[in-house]
Order: C-alpha cells, then structure tokens, then sequence
C-alpha cells in the first residue's frame, strides 16, 4: 500500500532483517517495556506477518500478527512517538484488520493495558470489543497489570 498525504509518502510493506535496527529503536522510544531485538528476530523466523510503515523513507511504525486456523493475533502495533496523533496508527490498524480479513481470518484478537487509553480507544473506535481480562499479564512500575482481551470478528 502507498499514499501521499500532504506532502508526505506514505508505504506499508513486509518487514524484513535488514528492517530490524530501525524496528527496534522505535519499540525501544514507543514502550516502557519493550520487546527484545530477538523477539522480533523469532517473529521474523516464524514467519508471522510483519509489516512496516514508512514515511518518505523512515520506519516510523510496524505491525506483527499471528494468523492460523481462521484467528489472527495482533502481537504488536506501534509508532513512532513523534508521529502519535496524526491518524497513522488508525491507518496501520485498518490496514492490518484487512490482511487479517483476506487472509481468511474469523476474528483478531489483541492484549492492551487499560492503562493505555490512547490504544484504547483506538482499538475500540476500529471495532474491537472487550473480551475478557489476563489477571497480572504486563511488567509495571509496581507489581504487575492485568491486559483487556479485545476482539474484533469479521
Ligand atoms: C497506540 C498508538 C498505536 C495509536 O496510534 P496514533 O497514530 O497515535 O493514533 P491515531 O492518531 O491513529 O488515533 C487513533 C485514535 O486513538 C485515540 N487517541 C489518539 N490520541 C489520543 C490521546 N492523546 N488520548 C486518548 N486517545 C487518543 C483516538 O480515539 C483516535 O481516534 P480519533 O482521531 O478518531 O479520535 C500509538 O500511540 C503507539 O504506537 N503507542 C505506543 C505503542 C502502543 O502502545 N501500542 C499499542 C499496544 S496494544
């Protein structure tokens, strides 16, 4: 997929290896608890479905979801914190849902901390409903949080 907006170049293509620095400096700058370079290296091997979306050249977000016997999984969505807000992530999002969609899936499911409202609401406002709660699933500051169980079927 490509689009100009503005004057920007927008692309979403496959992740690859030589993708995998530039991958890992935005999941270090997006998260308090991001995933290991090796996790994405495993994602990669799999193969799961791994995206990246590019603005005028730059990885400034990426996306990783696991897709077997009609359920998708969406592992990973993320952007760059200083491209947050301008619609982009909705963009991944509606992107990634229609992989899932042609693909075969019957639903996408995803884990979210409540504490994260921004994808929250996003993933709400895409049609995603709340499934249920994984009691103590993230790393916090203290103890641990629960994850929401959100789903969206096709
Ligand atoms: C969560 C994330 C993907 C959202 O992407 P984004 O590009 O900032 O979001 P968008 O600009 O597409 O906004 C989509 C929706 O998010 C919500 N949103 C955006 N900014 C928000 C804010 N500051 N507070 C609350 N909700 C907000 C709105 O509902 C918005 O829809 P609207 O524009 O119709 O009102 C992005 O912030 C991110 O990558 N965060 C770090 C990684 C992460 O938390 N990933 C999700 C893990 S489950």
């Amino acid at each position: 997929m490509s689009a100009a907006v503005g004057a920007s170049q927008l692309r979403i293509r496959r992740m690859g290896e030589v993708d995998l620095d530039e991958v890992y400096e935005v999941e270090r700058s997006a998260y308090d608890y991001p995933w290991s370079r090796g996790i994405f290296e495993d994602c990669l091997r799999v193969p799961y479905e791994c995206e990246v979306l590019e603005e005028n050249g730059r990885i400034v977000g990426y996306t990783v979801m696991s897709l077997a016997a009609g359920e998708a999984h969406l592992l990973n969505l993320c952007l760059a914190p200083d491209v947050h807000g301008r619609g982009l992530g909705r963009l991944l999002l509606d992107h990634v849902v229609g992989v899932a969609e042609s693909r075969g899936a019957n639903v996408i499911f995803l884990e979210v901390r409540p504490s994260n409202q921004r994808a929250v609401q996003l993933y709400l406002r895409a049609g995603f409903r709340r499934l249920g709660v994984r009691p103590d699933y993230y790393r916090a500051s203290v103890g641990r949080e629960d994850a929401l169980v959100l789903a969206r079927r096709f």
